[in-house]
């Protein structure tokens, strides 16, 4: 990343899965899945990754800081409104990085002016450029977003992105903030744009989807001289969501004929990876027929079809599945008589080349326990073993064992036994149905008084006997912050009790952060 080439038709990729991804209804993410998530956007070879915003929460600013020190080749950046204490903790959570940016904004549309900011043009012109020069107190690469650009009038955009170039910026985004543009509108309007900055920075875009045009209005901008766009894996983000990066980059690789010579860093094989990662650990699949990613995106369903695939699959398909990372013939994988080194060796081709001997022995084991009770486990499995094994180092308290009763005499009871600071310790509850005992018992082992908002069961892969991947948000002793937790088994109680007692270790890993005064002390 520290060395893009600014040729001409290069587009920087700008990722924001962990950002405004985040902002997803039910996507938050504790420090581990992030860090899971970075490690494989840098894969992607995403050249920018919006880790979070840092003064939102000291889980933000601790996530946003482990990112920069697990990740050297993509530049790192915060997102900071256009105060001095966002842009202090910006400016502080970023300073590990090897690269590293810090991303300010302000609304510029008169609605937001007026009604959500209650300032006049003038003042937010003077807060802008008092942002920008602090900004650039911690870092030299500043990025400038004009928030709700889509609704802005475009003599104040010139005026306000003349003031911040001058204070420095280096990036100017402008952001259709609500979804509300059509593609010919963002041409017009980057044109205006691009031709009013020059080179004096780049522009870039950052599309919502609220009418399902996110990726068309950001293929329209790039056409008219965007040369970075902001996006997210699967679409994730705010309402809509974002314009996918899978689409704009499968777009722009699909349609050279339109797109001539306009290309970015993405390393396109590792997109379906990186779809399944997020998918994974948020809990949010994408939607079966979606673009690229999409369960049926290569699905060929009437005869017609599969017709005309055996005999050339160029008939009905306009992207080969191998270029984003879907390998033929792999779903069958491995059995009980692998090996550690076919497992291993299995890790290696699936993308996980930076995992310890320590993990690889863990889900090792797991992997044989599973090979008893599933009979064809799939790439999908392992990937979720070793997912959930990265995702469950360093807690408080583990399950060890779980015991459910027979609901049939109408009396639903679990004992559970779970290791906290080298103890185990047991006990049993009734409740109201099998979840609800588990979960109450865990509440009497542990003392937190857990509330669950919500809870959702998944098959991993095809089957009776498949995984089942549990997410659920829970909140504990009466705090508002849902906590998210996620839990994998082949039993959905077993994969239940884990989900709940994984969202209590983020919630404590999250009190350490606020005791230790994280926020405070810097
Ligand atoms: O949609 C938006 O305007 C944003 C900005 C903070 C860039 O997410
Ligand atoms: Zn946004």
């Amino acid at each position: 990343m520290s060395n893009i080439i600014q040729d001409d038709k290069r587009i920087i990729i700008f990722d924001t899965t962990l950002r405004d991804g985040e902002q997803s209804p039910g996507a938050s993410m504790n420090t581990a899945e992030k860090i899971q998530i970075a490690q494989q956007l840098q894969k992607l070879n995403v050249d920018i990754i919006e880790a979070g915003f840092a003064a939102a929460s000291p889980g933000d600013f601790d996530a946003i800081s482990q990112i920069c020190q697990a990740v050297d080749t993509s530049r790192v950046c915060s997102l900071a409104r256009a105060l001095d204490n966002d842009i202090k903790q910006a400016g502080l959570s970023v300073q590990k990085a090897k690269f590293n940016r810090i991303h300010t904004f302000i609304a510029t549309s008169p609605i937001h002016m007026e009604y959500k900011l209650k300032m006049t043009p003038d003042q937010v012109i003077k807060k802008a450029v008092h942002a920008v020069q602090y900004a650039k107190t911690f870092v030299d690469d500043v990025e400038f977003s004009l928030e709700d650009a889509g609704r802005s009038e475009l003599s104040f955009m010139k005026e306000i992105t003349e003031a911040v170039i001058n204070a420095g910026a280096s990036t100017i985004n402008l952001p259709d903030t609500v979804g509300y543009r059509l593609p010919h509108e963002i041409t017009y309007m980057v044109e205006q744009m691009v031709a009013f900055v020059g080179n004096r920075a780049v522009i870039s875009l950052h599309n919502h989807n609220d009418l399902g045009l996110g990726t068309a209005n950001t293929l329209a901008g790039i056409v008219a001289g965007a040369r970075q766009v902001e996006c997210t894996i699967n679409g994730l983000g705010e309402r809509a969501g974002n314009a996918a990066m899978e689409e704009i980059v499968m777009a722009l690789k699909t349609r050279q004929d339109i797109f001539e010579g306009y290309h970015t860093s993405i390393n396109t094989k590792e997109i379906m990876r990186a779809s399944k990662l997020v998918a994974a650990i948020t809990g949010i699949e994408p939607q079966p027929n979606k673009a690229i990613v999409g369960k049926n995106a290569f699905a060929h369903e009437s005869g017609i079809h599969q017709d005309g695939m055996l005999k050339n699959s160029e008939t009905y398909e306009i992207i080969n599945p191998a270029d984003i990372g879907i390998e033929k013939n792999n779903s069958i994988v491995m059995g009980k008589h692998s090996g550690r080194a076919a497992f291993k060796d299995k890790l290696t081709n699936l993308g996980f080349d930076n995992i310890s001997e320590d993990e690889i022995n863990k889900s090792f084991e797991k992997f044989k326990l599973l090979c008893d009770k599933k009979k064809d486990i799939v790439d999908d499995d392992i990937i979720m073993l070793i997912t959930d094994e990265k995702l469950s180092k360093n807690v408080q308290y583990e399950l060890i064992s779980l015991q459910v009763s027979d609901c049939s005499n109408g009396v639903p009871s679990a004992a559970v036994c779970i290791k906290f600071d080298g103890k185990e310790y047991t006990d049993a509850a009734i409740g109201d149905g099998t979840i609800d005992a588990i979960f109450k018992t865990i509440d009497r082992i542990t003392g937190y008084n857990g509330n669950l908002n919500d809870y959702s069961v998944k098959a991993v892969s095809e089957g009776q006997d498949a995984l089942a991947k549990v997410v659920c948000k829970v909140t504990f002793n009466e705090e508002t912050n849902s906590i998210l937790g996620h839990g994998l088994s082949i039993d959905t109680m077993l994969a239940s009790a884990k989900a709940y007692i994984s969202a209590l270790n983020s919630y404590l890993s999250m009190k350490d952060l606020l005791k230790k005064g994280h926020i405070d002390n810097i």
